[in-house]
């Protein structure tokens, strides 16, 4: 079954088609990262616009790339949220538009179950692995969501907890921001901490102990702090504020995701979203635990349109986990979609 996948939730204007849900035919994102970088962040209008004028060449571009026509494609897999609303449209109803004339099943992905599902993908390349096996212990962790779930089967998933404030790659962004490191701030923040020795300055975890929850807004303030205190931008280490930021930020993720994963019997564990592109938590994480660990490769961590065409496959074929939303073609694109939303059976553990 080839499903073409396209995701527009965000700054990048993805198409991937995508066989039975694993095999990349073809993965096509056409970043509008220079044009955001300017502003230092995502501007919702310009990314829309810059998706409109691109979104039909990015599609065509993945249907050459895997050698197929339209006529080869058996559904349409399409990111209906969460994500910047007018961005999500211009996705949304290119797709429909496509699954109309040409007679097509449309399956509107929720985005998070997309990074989900980037880890079923065969990484370019790569030998085939097996997939991973349930009880699944998920962490995603991207620029919009940190989310620490328990997947007790195809698209059914438990909430154990997730950020009460900023999204881990948010922080990243904001402290890299204040640093004066750049945009995206998650790849600047780990190029800047690489070239860190010596002892890194403290900065302080917020445990949270005794649940799964995640909160990243108090380290923030105690990173201005530091910088006051080593006499601001001019004269701070700023290779040493990083490194430490990282270190913490890592820290806390991977305590928890250990914790969860004997406390929840997990067979594999894996990560997913922009933030586990970061090689310092990628290297945690598959040290500390005894289970298979699973992490996408990098092009995978991004947002793309495989995971999207990989998540509308699984969904196609467990009909029985879906919430009853009625008619595709008519779908909305919902900006706040829920986790919860992910699943009917989705629930949460408080
Ligand atoms: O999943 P993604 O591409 O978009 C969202 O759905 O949000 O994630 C983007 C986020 C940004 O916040 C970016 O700073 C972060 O992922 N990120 C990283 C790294 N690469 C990207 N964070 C930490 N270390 C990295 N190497
Ligand atoms: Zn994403």
């Amino acid at each position: 079954m080839n499903i073409l996948g396209i995701d527009t939730s965000c700054d990048d204007t993805a198409a991937a088609v995508v066989r039975d849900g694993r095999l990349i035919l073809a993965n096509i994102v056409r970043s509008q990262l220079r044009t955001h970088a300017q502003y230092g962040g995502v501007v919702p209008e310009v990314a829309s616009r810059a998706h409109l004028g691109d979104i039909a060449s990015v599609v065509d571009e993945a249907l050459a790339a895997a050698g197929l026509a339209l006529a080869d494609l058996d559904a349409i897999g399409v990111t209906r949220g969460p994500g910047l609303s007018g961005a999500l449209m211009v996705g949304v109803s290119f797709a429909k538009g496509l699954a109309m004339a040409r007679d097509l099943p449309l399956l509107p992905v929720n985005h998070l179950e997309g990074h989900v599902y980037s880890n079923w993908l065969i990484p370019p390349g790569m030998e085939e692995q097996p997939e991973p096996r349930f009880p699944v212990l998920v962490l995603i962790v991207s620029g919009g969501h940190t989310e620490l779930l328990l997947m007790h089967e195809h698209c059914r998933y438990e909430r154990l907890g997730g950020t009460r404030d900023d999204a881990a790659g948010e922080a990243f962004d904001k402290v890299a921001r204040r640093l004066g490191l750049g945009f995206p701030g998650g790849p600047a923040i780990q190029r800047t901490a690489e070239g860190f020795q010596g002892t890194l300055p403290r900065l302080p975890r917020a445990w949270l102990r005794g649940t799964y929850d995640f909160s990243f807004s108090g380290l923030k303030t105690a990173v201005w702090q530091l910088l006051q205190e080593q006499g601001g931008l001019e004269h701070a280490d700023l290779t040493g504020i990083a490194a430490s930021f990282q270190d913490s930020v890592v820290d806390v993720l991977a305590t928890k995701v250990l914790a969860a994963a004997q406390e929840f019997g997990a067979a594999t564990v894996a990560i997913c979203g922009g933030v586990a592109a970061n090689a310092a938590l990628r290297a945690r994480v598959t040290s500390d635990l005894l289970v298979p660990v699973y992490v996408p490769p990098l092009s995978l961590c991004m947002d793309n349109g495989a995971m999207i065409a990989a998540a509308a496959y699984y969904r196609w074929q467990h009909p029985e986990e879906a919430a009853d939303d009625g008619d595709p073609l008519l779908a909305e694109v919902e900006p706040g979609l829920a986790l919860e939303a992910i699943g009917h059976r989705a629930g949460s553990r408080k």
